[in-house]
């Protein structure tokens, strides 16, 4: 199928997993997407079915029960499941590129030890970095931890939009310590839910509707002192280090959208005739498919760039934040175009193809907006040009 595709050297590792992928999302996911974006809750049936797949640890060794992949594989589970829902991607791409890395990377041998073999088999993580105060602003964080004599920590926190939350057991928790230091007093803790995490408010969406979206309650919780991941003080770059990492799995979701709506509409235009023709074959639509096949081309292409770039453990920084920028354009464009080839039938729920466009929205704001990611980009390059 179109868009599999002219990639060069993905492994036979990382190929066979796109394909079981593709088909656990043809098979799983697609018959319930239309339900879970009504009831906007997701089945628990998918997550379960995540887990059984080896989805969840991707990266993750096969010591603590994960697949042991690269961050490619990541990077393409992530789009492979936005073709069919977005936010079933999104939930598998938080867990293993933000939850499962901060572990992986940051935490003690004892903590990876009890946390990682069961965020790959069955305990949903998520990440609890924005405040109602503070969004693009991150690190002007009000929640707050104090060290106890014994040596462990008591949080007051409050953290909004927390993806995977209503469903998650497992919070990674960024609180500030000491203000005075600014972002230099921000830790990063591993949380779980029978601390007395709280589920205060869970959002109505425009999109990614089954995706939870929460404000999760962390009041006067109690965490022993192995529960700080890495140095105290240094949760800041924990936090954006994960997120360079992340956006590039965005990039993926947004790419996987964008194929998956152009996919639909495609098939659609071939089908509809008028004037005694399918719509799909005159070249004002002919011309408007290469278009946004180009597009959607040149975005998977930055994506899956920047993802080897990381392998490789070059800078990638720069190409994390052009991919995620470029991928979320992509996909609003793409996706809208789509609606149009359909014509009526494309406004409606029926083709599924509206929902791709309320989907796409998302891109652009969450793991930094556009602008954060015009702000990265323009930082580095000013640093690269020795300005
Ligand atoms: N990579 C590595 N380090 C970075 C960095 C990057 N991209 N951007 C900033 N830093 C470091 C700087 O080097 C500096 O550290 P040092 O003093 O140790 O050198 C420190 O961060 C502060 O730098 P700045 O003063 O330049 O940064 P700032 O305070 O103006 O903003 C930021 C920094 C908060 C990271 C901002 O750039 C940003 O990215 N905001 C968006 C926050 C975000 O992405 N939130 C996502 C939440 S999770 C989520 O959204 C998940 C989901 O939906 C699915
Ligand atoms: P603001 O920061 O208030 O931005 C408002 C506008 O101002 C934007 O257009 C922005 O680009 C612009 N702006 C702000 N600062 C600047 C600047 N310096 N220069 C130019 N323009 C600027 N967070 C988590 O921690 N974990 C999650 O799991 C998570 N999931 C999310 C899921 C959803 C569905 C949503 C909507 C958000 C999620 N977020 C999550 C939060 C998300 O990362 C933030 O919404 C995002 O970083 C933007 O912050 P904000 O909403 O406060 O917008």
């Amino acid at each position: 199928p179109f868009g599999v595709n002219s990639l060069a050297k993905l492994t036979e590792e990382e190929e066979m997993l796109r394909e079981s992928v593709r088909k656990f999302a043809e098979e799983v996911i697609q018959p319930r997407v239309e339900a879970m974006d009504e009831a906007e809750k997701m089945d628990k049936e998918i997550i379960n079915g995540l887990f059984e797949q080896g989805l969840m640890g991707i990266e993750t060794s096969e010591e603590h029960n994960g697949a042991g992949c690269s961050f490619t594989a990541a990077i393409i589970v992530i789009e492979e499941l936005a073709k069919v829902d977005p936010s079933v991607s999104v939930l598998c791409d938080v867990h293993n590129t933000l939850v499962d890395t901060v572990l992986r990377k940051y935490a003690s041998k004892e903590l990876q030890d009890k946390y990682l073999p069961k965020l790959s088999t069955d305990m949903l993580g998520c990440f609890c970095l924005s405040e109602p105060a503070s969004g693009s602003d991150a690190f002007a964080m009000k929640s707050s931890y104090k060290k106890n004599d014994d040596g462990s920590f008591t949080i007051d926190a409050q953290k909004m939009w927390i993806t995977n939350s209503e469903d998650a057991d497992f919070f990674i928790l960024f609180a500030q310590g000491d203000p005075s230091k600014g972002y230099k007093g921000i830790s990063a803790f591993a949380i779980t839910r029978d601390m007395g995490v709280e589920i205060a408010k869970k959002e109505k969406k425009l999109g990614i509707k089954a995706s939870s979206t929460c404000t999760v309650q962390f009041d006067g919780i109690q965490v022993p002192k192995e529960n700080l991941i890495g140095e105290e003080g240094k949760g800041y770059k924990i936090a954006i280090e994960i997120l360079n990492e992340g956006r590039v799995g965005i990039g993926a979701q947004m790419v996987g959208l964008a194929q998956g709506a152009f996919n639909k509409a495609i098939k659609y235009a071939y089908e509809r005739k008028q004037f005694g023709k399918p719509v799909a074959s005159f070249q004002g639509m002919q011309f408007q498919f290469a278009e946004a096949a180009m597009k959607i081309e040149a975005a998977r292409t930055m994506v899956y760039n920047a993802a080897r770039l990381k392998e490789e453990g070059r800078p990638f920084t720069k190409e994390a934040a052009m991919a995620k920028l470029y991928a979320s354009e992509v996909a609003q464009s793409v996706s809208g175009s789509a609606i149009e080839w359909c014509g009526g039938m494309g406004f409606t729920r029926e083709t599924g193809i509206e929902k791709y466009w309320r989907d796409s929205k998302i891109g652009a704001i969450y793991e930094g907006t556009s602008n954060i990611q015009r702000q990265t980009i323009a930082k580095l390059v000013e640093a690269e040009m020795g300005l």
